[in-house]
């Protein structure tokens, strides 16, 4: 498998090489790959790997050899849901598959999710661009893109659609401290795209939307509890509140693999803490006074109230709330 190493991106283009399953975990772990979403695809192809290096070495024993590196995909990272619920789609299918016919149809069902990802964010890119009216600027937050997904983007597939609908006239976007995901890879995406867009500091946000009154804030999610509280990149909690202060409309996007109904509330959410050296140095040189420690967890849980609407492939949640969301997926 071919990834397109993230963590250098804009200043170099690079991709790297994964053959087994230890490999792409190690991936996801260190940001080669993310964005809910893409760790959920890249670890699906991840098992077929897995799959056809075990079948092939050890061929009696390889369930056991494959059970073992499905264990450790599910280990790269804790919050985003779509890692679990694309591996429990393989789970499904290996059980199912008891003959050699297994090997195709592990590949068949990873090429799934990876479609089945596209094809959602382009319903969500027209669901949530009907959601905008008149024209304004919007405000983003972290990569939500083609880079963070199976490709054209949750939120940035939003903003690519109303873009084109000539509903948006600028992005600005979050430069998204520790790792620099608006700075470096929203910010190169719409650039690419030749759509307009200024970068921030986060600490900048309420006087953006004081002084710019950006229409709407537009996000994406990294797991989405039943009562409609939202995790997603550190940051998008206080975006929330200041756009509550402001009066700007607030927009999650995200697939229903996103969605995890036994999760009660965001509280019960399990919350990635990465290294402190991630804060206190940059670019591999340490900025922080020597001495002083970090804290350093990269998500955080925007309450389901100060959401104006939560936009999946199937259509809108308006005022999102536990009987809104289950309505939502009985329809
Ligand atoms: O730590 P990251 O870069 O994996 O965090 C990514 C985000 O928080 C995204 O907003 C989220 O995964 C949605 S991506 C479509």
């Amino acid at each position: 498998m071919t990834l397109l190493d993230q963590r250098v991106l804009p200043l170099s283009e690079s991709y790297r090489q994964y053959h087994d399953a230890p490999g792409v975990a190690d991936a996801i772990r260190q940001m080669v790959v993310r964005g809910a979403p893409a760790i959920g695809i890249t670890a699906a192809y991840g098992v077929v790997l897995a799959a056809r290096q075990h079948f092939a070495n050890t061929s009696k024993t390889w369930r056991e050899s494959l059970a073992a590196d499905i264990k450790l995909l599910a280990q790269s990272r804790p919050t985003a849901v779509n890692l679990f619920w694309a591996l429990e789609r393989m789970q499904r299918v290996l059980n199912e598959n008891t003959d050699t016919s297994v090997l195709d149809a592990l590949l068949h069902e990873a090429l799934a999710i990876h479609d089945e990802d596209i094809a959602a964010n382009f319903s969500m890119g027209e669901y949530g661009a009907g959601l905008i009216s008149g024209q304004g600027s919007v405000l983003t937050h972290c990569n939500t893109g083609s880079l963070a997904t199976g490709g054209y983007g949750t939120a940035l597939g939003v903003i690519r659609s109303a873009y084109r609908q000539e509903k948006i006239t600028e992005v600005f976007a979050d430069e998204t401290r520790p790792w620099l995901q608006g700075a470096r890879l929203t910010a190169w995406e719409l650039v690419k795209d030749k759509i307009p867009v200024r970068l921030l500091a986060e600490g900048a946000a309420a006087s953006l939307m004081r002084s710019e009154r950006p229409g709407w804030v537009i996000v994406g999610a990294d797991r989405i509890a039943a009562n409609g509280d939202v995790a997603n990149k550190i940051g998008t909690y206080s975006l929330a509140v200041l756009a509550r202060q402001h009066g700007v409309n607030f927009m999650v996007v995200a697939p229903t693999s996103t969605v995890d109904m036994s999760i009660a509330s965001g509280e019960d959410i399990p919350i990635e803490y990465r290294d402190e050296q991630e804060l206190l140095q940059l670019g591999g040189n340490r900025i922080a006074a020597e001495g002083a420690h970090a804290w350093n967890p990269v998500f955080d849980v925007t309450p389901a109230g100060l959401i104006d609407a939560i936009v999946t492939e199937r259509g809108v949640i308006l005022q999102p709330d536990n009987d809104r969301l289950l309505k939502h997926f009985s329809e």
